[in-house]
């Protein structure tokens, strides 16, 4: 194991089953995707827009990447619901600061699951007249999606499991992890 798959002294390290997606790996499939959006847009600007707080290393770690030139902002969301499903009622927490109209948005999500939080944000967006708006996001559970949202980029596709690391957290616990980890079922 690497030394970036390894948190020591966190105080719940004992209720993370498995490693994932170990850093490396997620690093070598976030590199493939900023290679395909950097062809996607060559000689365009892109309004990076990071779903806080969970995209935020994915956000980091992409546009690091990227070719184009690059105008970074925040949303951030937030929906009402336990601590590892959400209800569908969404609300804008901080609204984006540029003006998107007329300007090429690529939305950077940690994780799709039913995806209603997605949609709300992406119809929210579309009455804003970007010229165009697109979606790249590292995780997706399809097994869970109550609605139909199109993902232009995706890391990877996973099974139902409640993840953790890598931005995504439970209870703001393990967002400082390298690796995406799945946590223990009796601790969901
Ligand atoms: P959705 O609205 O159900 O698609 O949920 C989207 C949000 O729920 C994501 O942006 C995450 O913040 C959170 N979420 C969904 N699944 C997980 C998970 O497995 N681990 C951590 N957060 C999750």
């Amino acid at each position: 194991m690497k030394q970036a798959d390894v948190t020591l002294f966190h105080p719940l390290q004992d209720r993370i089953r498995e490693i994932l997606l170990p850093s490396q790996v997620l690093q070598d499939r976030i590199r493939q995707v900023a290679q395909q959006i950097s062809a996607d847009y060559a000689g365009q600007e892109i309004v990076l827009l990071c779903v806080l707080k969970g995209a935020m290393m994915f956000t980091a770690d992409l546009m690091r990447h990227l070719e184009p030139h690059v105008v970074l902002d925040f949303v951030a969301v937030s929906s009402y619901g336990s601590a590892t499903s959400t209800s569908g009622v969404v609300r804008i927490q901080k609204d984006v600061e540029e003006q998107i109209a007329g300007r090429h948005v690529l939305v950077v999500e940690d994780i799709v699951d039913t995806g209603l939080t997605l949609h709300y944000l992406l119809a929210n967006l579309r009455l804003r007249n970007p010229a165009s708006l697109k979606v790249c996001c590292l995780l997706d559970k399809p097994d869970r999606r109550r609605v139909e949202v199109h993902v232009d980029y995706l890391g990877f596709a996973i099974e139902d499991r409640f993840v953790i690391g890598y931005g995504l957290d439970f209870d703001e616990h393990f967002r400082n992890l390298g690796y995406i980890g799945i946590m223990e079922e009796d601790f969901v």
